[in-house]
């Protein structure tokens, strides 16, 4: 197991900090626009859209969702389905809900005003420490050192540690490393200096031939730079088969927002029938489930979708879509009945978003 040296540390800290710095400047990389943006309320929402993807895909919703919401009070008097719809396709919605309510705390009881302190951050809803890391040292410049899995990735790799990083000791050896490695004097530069480069040199498959720090790094000396960094849990997903009933009366579509406090809590979705197994359509037809629904004769199914896939952190779900007109309206009290120009408007979960653009 690693040890925390601090000889070892002091001498290769230096090497460390001024390499990457040098790495900075000299480097010709992408310009983003999050960088050197002083206004947390930006930084705040780049952070938390770099969070769940990469830089290169993160830019298209960071745009979009700037330009819809360019301040934290236009998020408060935006209706909530409208900041969803920008956040569609995202994932992790909880992440929106987290930013109406706290941009809503901001506005109404801050008088507008973002916190200006790592604790006044931390105490806002959806903000945790990397987050207020990263606020408080890009717009103020506080010395805060901000570790993602960039990081701990380029850390366990350069200082050769196998602790996991998402155990209780890793956590805190990783971050006493990195509080002592920041630079104190551009806390802001460093940390973007240091998420760059775990993002574009110390990458998962990384480019050790052009990397300024391999002279010193512990794991390609030792042959272990793939072995690291160690996590104790293994994700297991849950595997689900989702059958969506796409049911047209009279030119509009039954759709309905889904209140259950899950991972697509306030977005919409049409009729869904969950199996525990895969399950061949026409069986599907027969079930209980659609029986219980389709109690007359008076539909008619018009074309079955090919079969989607999307891996969630925790999940697998496989889906497809049977779009089924109906000349009796149904008994389905949470449903509405919706144009396809109102349909286009709602946020969905990304499987449906991708049927309906298909
Ligand atoms: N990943 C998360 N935040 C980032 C940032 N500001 N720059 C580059 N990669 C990031």
């Amino acid at each position: 197991m690693w040890q925390f040296n601090s000889t070892i540390i002091m001498t290769d800290r230096s090497f460390f900090t001024q390499n990457l710095l040098k790495w900075n400047k000299i480097t010709n990389r992408r310009i983003m626009p999050w960088k050197g943006e002083k206004d947390p309320y930006k930084i705040w929402i780049s952070e938390i859209i770099l969070q769940q993807t990469r830089v290169e895909q993160g830019l298209k919703y960071y745009q979009r969702f700037i330009s819809s919401f360019p301040t934290v009070s236009s998020i408060s008097e935006a209706e909530e389905k409208h900041v969803y719809k920008k956040w569609e396709g995202l994932g992790y919605y909880m992440r929106c809900k987290n930013i109406i309510h706290t941009a809503s705390h901001i506005t109404r009881e801050l008088a507008g005003r973002f916190p200006s302190t790592y604790d006044g951050l931390l105490a806002l809803k959806g903000i945790g420490v990397y987050t207020a890391a990263a606020i408080a040292s890009f717009a103020y410049n506080l010395p805060y050192a901000v570790i993602d899995g960039n990081v701990f990735r380029l850390l366990s790799r350069f200082f050769g540690i196998d602790v996991p990083t998402d155990s209780t000791p890793g956590k805190h050896l990783f971050g006493e490393l990195a509080g002592k490695l920041l630079d104190k004097k551009n806390p802001g530069v460093y940390n973007q200096a240091i998420m760059d480069f775990g993002g574009t040199v110390c990458k998962p498959v990384p480019d050790c031939a052009s990397c300024p720090l391999s002279k010193k790094c512990v794991a390609l000396k030792k042959g272990l730079v793939q072995n690291l960094p160690v996590k104790t849990k293994n994700i297991t997903r849950r595997k689900r088969w989702i059958y969506y009933l796409v049911i047209e009366y009279k030119k509009r579509l039954y759709i309905k927002k889904r209140t259950a406090s899950d991972i697509w809590e306030n977005l919409y979705e049409f009729m869904p029938i969950e199996t525990r197994r895969q399950t061949r359509i026409p069986n599907l037809l027969k079930s209980k489930a659609f029986r219980d629904i389709f109690t007359t004769t008076g539909y008619e199914v018009q074309k079955i979708s090919k079969v989607y896939e999307q891996q969630l952190t925790h999940q697998q779900i496989t889906g497809q879509f049977i779009r089924i007109r109906t000349s009796d309206s149904l008994p389905l009290g949470e449903y509405a009945l919706v144009t396809p120009k109102e349909l286009v408007q709602l946020p969905f979960p990304k499987l449906i978003s991708t049927y309906l653009k298909d």
